[in-house]
């Protein structure tokens, strides 16, 4: 890396995003601005779809080569095996999970996670680093979906099933659980929060992993996702977020 420690990028379209992405990915301190909200959500979105194609070609492999001995690597993935994304790397020793939740400023939990090549060194040395940011810390195995999706995403696809089979509608599904258990949110809303999509893809990975019924997404959110539901993000979901407070959305049922 050159003198320079921090990137400004202003503007981030197709350009701009490219090349907060190429900085960031070389270890610049890399700050992007746009006109609105909007266009840096779309910028960050392409950003993520950029990256995920590395990560399939081998992402980790090219940073392994760009980082010092002494760097951990930790991916926020909340399903896929962190034993794959390390064995992409020569420092399969030196790589763990650090599955944060969303809002990640509000939600206490970090779940560490450790694969079978994880060090006894690395896994306290992320575990520390989880706490320094004011979070709480569990240990987790490398199993799909850890402690916290692992008993949450069936729950979600419960509730959809429950919907689908009529069993109350999705107001009342999310008042009972919120009332009759204390949730801070119903399931129905949580599942727009998160994303119909990000949820369909964590429950297609954990499917394929358990090949349990309990992880199967149900025909409901699948034709969700396809027809561009995937919840808060894009305006609909369960809900109907152009309205304030949303509505709910009547989804043919
Ligand atoms: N950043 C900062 N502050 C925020 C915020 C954010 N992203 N979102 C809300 N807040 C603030 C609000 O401004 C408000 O502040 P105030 O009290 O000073 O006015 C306060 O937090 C409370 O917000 P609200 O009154 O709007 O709403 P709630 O009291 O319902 O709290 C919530 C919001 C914390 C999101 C709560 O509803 C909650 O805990 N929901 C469940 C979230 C959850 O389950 N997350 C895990 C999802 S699973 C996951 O992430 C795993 C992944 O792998 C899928």
């Amino acid at each position: 890396m050159s003198e320079i420690k921090r990137v400004g990028v202003l503007g981030c379209g197709l350009m701009g995003s490219g090349i907060a992405q190429v900085a960031a990915a070389a270890g610049y301190d890399t700050v992007v601005r746009d006109v609105s909200k909007e266009l840096l959500d779309r910028g960050r979105a392409g950003i993520e779809k950029s990256l995920a194609k590395f990560v399939e070609k081998g992402l980790f492999k090219e940073l392994d080569g760009l980082c010092g001995p002494a760097t951990i690597f930790a991916s926020n993935t909340s399903s896929l095996t962190i034993a794959e994304m390390a064995a992409a790397t020569k420092r399969a020793d030196r790589f763990v999970g650090l599955h944060f939740f969303n809002p990640v400023p509000l939600m206490q939990l970090v779940e560490v996670v450790r694969t079978v090549t994880t060090t006894d060194e690395t896994f306290k040395r992320a575990f520390a680093f989880a706490k320094s940011l004011g979070k709480e810390a569990v240990a987790a195995k490398d199993n799909s979906g850890f402690i916290v999706n692992l008993l949450l995403v069936p729950y979600l696809l419960d509730a959809i099933r429950a919907v689908e089979r009529g069993v109350g509608s999705v107001p009342d599904v999310d008042k009972a659980m919120q009332l009759g258990c204390g949730y801070p949110m119903g399931p129905l809303t949580l599942l727009d929060f998160v994303g119909l999509d990000t949820t369909y893809h964590i429950a297609e990975i954990m499917f394929k992993e358990y090949r349990e019924q309990r992880y199967a997404p149900p025909p409901l959110l699948k034709r969700m996702v396809l027809a561009g539901m995937y919840g808060k993000k894009s305006g609909k979901g369960f809900y109907d977020y152009g309205a304030n407070p949303p509505t709910v959305n009547s989804l043919g049922l």
